[in-house]
């Protein structure tokens, strides 16, 4: 038999209804729509009931799935005292939004009530990063608005003003864009937590460790920051060749699946482009910097075929709506605790316990030598 190769490239290990990549094409499919269909017209919410429920909800649906999630916005002062606490001591806000995703137990009053807990994880988050950013800035949490929608309300707790509807409507479509996202790391481990038959809120905790390493969702900022450092057209060049000199990986290009353009990083950089002027100054860097890292990646990794990926544009978007760049990644989980919960959704009802084999490389046969004579 062939041994997989290693990181399970090219295995499939779970059939899923609920998004499909064509890495060769370039192409995103969620729940049977083409991404670019979707993104921008869909709000948050519908996407949501899309992935739970596998049709687009009619109004009714919607405003019942949409009271349900409003009604979790708010949490209980243990949930803020951790957060408040976690702020005091610097952690970062992946591991304080995993921290206090774990305490969301707390909320849901039967643990094997997966309709209750994904309701309270995807209701939750953005209230948890929001009075998180807040504390870290020395600033009172505030209160969720529950006559605003879901990005709306977001925004609203993080800045404390109400934001514009192309804010919202830009991130939206970001949201949207990367709610799911085939088997990635983050929704393969929430989906292993669950065919153990655990519960919700333990495989959405795991989920958040997965997703928070660079080589998943913690790219955006670093990406954003290469930008920065780089600071002018002319620096492009001899910054990412050293970079790539030293062998360092240049933060929102390549991908596992896709071996062309992420078709995420379109749609992004066209969301992008409504926020910056046709000669703002850092899109224009932006854009060349990419330009730079394409061809200096064909020179130095030939055949690779190292492309744009989606962290690269989700920096510039973010960044136009006016998130600080310690917020991207945890606004990733925002977003991708719909596929999360989708995905556990469907291993309970269509999975497998997964249990993959690992390859033995040690030896055999080993004696045990008492530890005086060693
Ligand atoms: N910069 C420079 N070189 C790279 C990069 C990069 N961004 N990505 C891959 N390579 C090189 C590797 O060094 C390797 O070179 P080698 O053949 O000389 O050893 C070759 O390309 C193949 O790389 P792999 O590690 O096999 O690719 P893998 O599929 O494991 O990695 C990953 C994919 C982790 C996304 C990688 O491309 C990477 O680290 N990118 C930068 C981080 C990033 O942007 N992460 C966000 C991903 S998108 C998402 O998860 C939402």
């Amino acid at each position: 038999m062939q041994q997989p190769k290693t990181g399970l490239e090219g295995i499939t290990a779970a059939d899923t209804r609920l998004s499909h990549i064509d890495g060769e094409a370039g192409e995103l499919t969620i729940a049977g729509f083409p991404l670019e269909e979707i993104a921008s017209n869909a709000s948050f919410e519908e996407m949501v009931y899309l992935l739970w429920f596998d049709h687009p909800p009619t109004i009714s649906e919607l405003e019942n799935l949409s009271s349900q999630l409003r009604a979790r916005r708010v949490l209980p002062p243990i949930i803020h005292q951790l957060l408040q606490e976690a702020a005091e001591r610097r952690t970062p806000p992946m591991d304080a939004l995993r921290m206090a995703a774990s305490a969301l137990t707390l909320l849901v009053e039967d643990p094997n009530d997966q309709d209750d807990a994904s309701l309270t994880a995807v209701g939750a988050f953005p209230t948890i990063v929001a009075a998180y950013e807040r504390y870290c800035n020395g600033l009172e949490a505030v209160e969720p608005d529950l006559s605003l929608g879901h990005v709306a309300n977001y925004l609203w707790m993080l800045h404390g003003t109400l934001p514009t509807d192309d804010q919202v409507r830009a991130l939206e479509t970001y949201l949207n864009t990367v709610c799911d996202h085939g088997l990635n790391a983050s929704t393969f481990t929430a989906r292993t937590i669950i065919s153990t038959n655990s519960d919700m809120i333990s495989a959405v905790t795991g989920a958040i460790g997965a997703l928070k390493g660079p080589a998943h969702g913690g790219a955006p900022g670093p990406a954003l920051d290469m930008v920065f450092e780089i600071g002018t057209p002319e620096n492009a060049e001899p910054y990412i060749r050293q970079k790539l000199e030293r062998g360092e990986r240049l933060m929102g290009f390549g991908h596992r699946v896709y071996k062309v353009r992420d078709p995420r990083a379109d749609v992004l950089a066209e969301t992008a482009s409504h926020f910056f002027a046709p000669d703002d100054p850092l899109f224009n860097l932006a854009q060349h910097v990419e330009q730079v890292a394409l061809d200096l990646l064909e020179e130095f990794k030939p055949g690779r075929r190292l492309q744009t990926n989606v962290e690269f544009y989700t920096a510039l978007v973010l960044h136009g709506i006016g998130l600080k760049t310690d917020l991207f990644t945890p606004t990733f989980a925002v977003a991708r605790v719909a596929g999360w919960t989708a995905h556990a959704r469907e291993q309970l009802e269509t999975g497998r316990l997964i249990r993959p084999m690992s390859g033995y490389v040690g030896e055999f046969g080993r004696r045990w030598v008492p530890l005086t004579e060693r």
